[in-house]
């Protein structure tokens, strides 16, 4: 969490786009390879904001729910068309999906409803982890 935190704030001060974090509980024991996946994740989704989106603002979230952990990367630029997604020579959502699968969870790169683009990783959490879950 003080990870995507420092993230947030590195990227509104060095790109210039005003980057928010929000997450609905104050401690989530998540693993390692969860923590690094969600981070690198987090990178990829800032770098393309920053290349592409022409966006002002970016909001980054995670949600522990009863059963899964769920980080957003919510920007309001130009938007992202399906055809983006499958470019052949874009390894960057490739390579986020590849993340979010070996750790059997999913990520989908979208175009958000009223504009801009989201990107949503949801990965699965342990029974264990769950009991650590801090509201
Ligand atoms: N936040 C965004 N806003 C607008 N367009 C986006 C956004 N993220 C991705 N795209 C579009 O989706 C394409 C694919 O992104 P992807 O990260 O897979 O590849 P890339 O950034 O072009 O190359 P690489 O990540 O391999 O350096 C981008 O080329 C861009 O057109
Ligand atoms: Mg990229």
């Amino acid at each position: 969490m003080a990870a995507l935190e420092w993230q947030a704030a590195q990227f509104a001060e060095k790109i210039g786009i005003a980057c928010e974090f929000a997450c609905n509980h104050a401690e989530v024991d998540i693993s390692t390879d969860q923590a690094i996946a969600l981070f690198r994740i987090c990178q990829e989704a800032m770098s393309n904001i920053a290349k592409y989106a022409h966006a002002s603002h970016v909001e980054v979230t995670l949600e522990a729910t009863s059963r899964e952990i769920v980080m957003q990367v919510i920007d309001n630029g130009l938007g992202i068309a399906p055809a983006d997604v499958l470019k052949p020579n874009a390894f960057g959502i490739n390579g986020m999906v590849e993340r979010a699968v070996a750790l059997s969870g999913q990520c989908r790169v979208q175009a958000g409803k009223q504009g801009g683009t989201i990107v949503i990783v949801t990965i699965p959490l342990q029974p264990a982890q769950l009991d650590a879950v801090t509201v």
